[in-house]
C-alpha cells in the first residue's frame, strides 16, 4: 500500500452549479501535478440509481444533500488522509447514474474535495485545512451550465431551464448559498487569475516546508 507519513493539507472548493469550482481545483492541480495534489469531485458521489427505471432518473433532486452518498466519500476522505488509496466511483451524467468503472485517487501531499457540498458537512469541513467557496453570479453560472449540459451532458434547452427553476435554484438558495459562510475565503467571478494564484501560493508553501520537514 502507498502510504504517506503526514497528514495531507484538505482543500474544500465549493460553489453553485457553473460556479468555477473545477476549474480552481484543475489549476491546483494542473500547478502542481498529480504526484502532489489528489482531486476528489463529490459528483462521482451521486448515488447509485440502477434500481431506478431509466425514465425516472431524470427527474430526481440532484441538488439536495441527500443525493449523495456521504458515507462513502467520508470513508474515502478520512482512508486519503490515513495515506491509503482509494477506488472513487465514477459519474456518468449522460445516465444520470454510475458507471461501471471507478478511478483510482492516490494519497497526496494536497487533497482538494471539490463539490456543490464541498463544505456542507461538519465532518469533512473539520478535516479541511483550507475552505473556498466559489461565488459566482448566478446568470453567468446558468449560462455555463446551460452550455455545458447541452455539449457534454447530452440534454436539452427545455430540460436545462426545467431543471434550474425547480431544483436547481431553490436547491442553491436553500443549502449551498449558506454553505459559504463556513469558508474561509470566497472567491468571485469563478476562477479568477489573482484568487488561483494566492491559492496556488498558499499551496507552494506548505508544499515547501513538507519537503523541510
Ligand atoms: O459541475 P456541477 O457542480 O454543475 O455539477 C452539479 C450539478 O449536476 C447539479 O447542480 C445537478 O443538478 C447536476 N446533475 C444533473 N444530473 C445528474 C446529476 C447531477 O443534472 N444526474
Ligand atoms: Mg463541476
Amino acid at each position: 500500500m502507498n502510504k504517506i507519513s503526514f497528514q495531507p493539507f484538505i482543500i474544500g472548493v465549493a460553489g453553485g452549479s457553473g460556479s468555477g469550482k473545477s476549474t480552481v481545483s484543475q489549476k491546483v492541480l494542473a500547478a502542481f501535478g498529480a504526484d502532489m495534489v489528489s482531486v476528489v469531485m463529490q459528483d462521482d458521489y451521486y448515488r447509485d440509481q440502477t434500481h431506478l427505471p431509466p425514465e425516472v432518473r431524470p427527474e430526481q433532486n440532484y441538488d439536495h444533500p441527500q443525493a449523495f452518498e456521504w458515507s462513502l466519500l467520508v470513508q474515502h476522505i478520512q482512508a486519503l488522509r490515513n495515506g491509503e488509496a482509494i477506488e472513487m466511483p465514477e459519474y456518468d451524467f449522460t445516465l444520470h447514474n454510475r458507471s461501471s468503472r471507478t478511478i483510482p485517487v492516490k494519497p497526496a501531499p494536497v487533497i482538494v474535495i471539490e463539490g456543490l457540498f464541498a463544505l456542507y458537512d461538519p465532518d469533512l469541513c473539520d478535516m479541511m485545512s483550507l475552505k473556498i467557496f466559489v461565488d459566482t453570479a448566478s446568470d453567468i453560472r446558468f449560462i455555463r451550465r446551460m452550455q455545458r449540459d447541452i455539449t457534454e451532458r447530452g440534454r436539452s434547452v427545455e430540460s436545462v431551464v426545467g431543471q434550474y427553476l425547480e431544483t436547481v435554484r431553490p436547491m442553491h438558495k436553500q443549502f449551498i448559498e449558506p454553505t459559504k459562510r463556513n469558508a474561509d475565503i470566497i472567491i468571485p467571478h469563478g476562477a479568477n487569475g489573482p484568487a488561483v494564484d494566492m491559492i496556488t501560493t498558499k499551496v507552494a508553501s506548505v508544499i515547501g516546508q513538507l519537503k523541510r520537514s
